[in-house]
């Protein structure tokens, strides 16, 4: 079980709680009961563990310059070293070869923005480094459909990603321009041709000006100049609903969709007034709760899922991640400035992938 109390306290517990965290770790050590099926694998808190991370990152030949934080400087490595503990029961170790033999002839393919690429490619190194050196894995990029697919051989697996921004289309309009048309899902038809389903939007839908990617919105027969992107968001939501109704046999296709990806550039929500990013940040939030709450896309978000009658998972990361102020690039990486969005690799969404591997093996 490997729990590392002494570190847990002296690594984990930066704040003024340091007894409480403590009782955490030891409940947490005695009430373990195994894979309950009732167990609820997101509600629980970050403890320090001397055997991790998952993978040496440099060991991993895929990492884009985004995610890859000791490439470009990090020095400060205790972030690797979070393990997360549900309060009633284990989360299992993600074990590659399991995973794959588990999924053997599957198509699996990761849809949405830049946080599901990250996800794809803790993917891709825990596998890698899961595997025996001689291994085949085929990567292939297909650009008709902006896809980006792994093959590993000896398993006739196959696991993509598919970069879409908004989940819904933007079709250019010779007259106006580009239109993000909240009521259209014509890539689907690429979708639905696999096995597992990993969904995420969020990032894109408040950007403005020149990082906008659309000129117009429509929605019903309505095109405007812009409109209220919380409503937005949940019309583009709805659509995707209706279409996993419509369009998705469940029996065949197993869909997940991601919770919202938070990001850390309010110290209001973390107790840290004033602060603006997470440059400082070497440490995750004790406990299980985030004083900044639940963000309101998470809601909405929560809120069409519990709307499908169809058999869609959750994989309910948001809270878990709120609490890593501290896994972000932050300054440490090879493509822009400051980056308290996306996440390291190795790091959090190896915890992602794990949660996943929980879910499907
Ligand atoms: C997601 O997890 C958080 C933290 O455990 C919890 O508060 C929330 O209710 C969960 N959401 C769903 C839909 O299960
Ligand atoms: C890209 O994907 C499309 C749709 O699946 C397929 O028809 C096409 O052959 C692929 N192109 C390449 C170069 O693989
Ligand atoms: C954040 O501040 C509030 C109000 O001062 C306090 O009640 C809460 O315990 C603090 N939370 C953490 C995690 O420090």
């Amino acid at each position: 079980m490997g729990l590392k109390m002494g570190g847990g306290i002296e690594g984990g517990c930066w704040c003024t709680v340091v007894v409480f965290c403590a009782l955490i770790i030891v409940s947490g050590a005695t009430a373990l009961s195994g894979g309950s099926d009732e167990c609820d694998l997101y509600s629980g808190s970050w403890v320090y563990d001397e055997s991790y991370p998952m993978y040496d990152s440099s060991k991993c030949p895929h990492i884009r310059r985004e995610y890859d934080c000791i490439k470009f400087g990090r020095t400060d490595l205790n972030y690797l070293k979070y393990r997360w503990q549900p309060t009633n029961c284990n989360l299992p170790s993600f074990n590659g070869e399991e995973f794959l033999s588990k999924m053997r002839g599957k198509k699996i393919m990761f849809v949405g923005d830049s946080i599901s690429v990250n996800q794809w490619q803790s993917m891709m190194c825990l596998l890698h480094t899961s595997l025996p050196p001689q291994s085949i894995i085929n990567f292939h990029d297909n650009i008709t459909t902006s896809t980006t697919t792994a093959t590993f051989e000896d398993y006739e697996v196959s696991i993509s990603v598919f970069l879409s921004h908004y989940l819904v289309d933007i079709v250019e309009d010779p007259n106006i321009g580009r239109v993000l048309k909240l009521d259209s899902i014509t890539n689907g038809n690429v979708w639905k041709d696999n096995d597992v389903l990993i969904f995420n939007t969020w990032l894109w839908w408040y950007r403005r000006g020149e990082k906008q990617p659309w000129d117009y919105i429509q929605i019903g027969k309505s095109v405007l100049k812009d409109m209220d992107r919380m409503v937005a968001f949940h019309e583009g939501l709805k659509t995707w609903a209706n279409w996993v109704e419509s369009d998705i046999d469940t029996e065949k296709t197993t869909v997940f969709f991601q919770g919202v990806s938070p990001n850390h550039y309010n110290g209001a929500a973390w107790n840290e007034t004033g602060v603006t990013n997470c440059a400082k940040e070497t440490v995750p939030m004790c406990g299980s709760t985030y004083p900044g709450g639940m963000p309101m896309a998470e809601m909405v978000v929560e809120q069409v899922l519990s709307g499908i009658t169809k058999p869609v998972s959750l994989l309910n990361i948001t809270t878990m991640s709120q609490l890593r102020k501290d896994a972000h690039p932050s300054r440490f990486n090879g493509f822009r400035g400051m980056d308290c969005t996306h996440w390291c690799v190795a790091g959090l969404p190896d915890t992602w992938n794990s949660l996943l591997f929980a879910a499907l093996v």
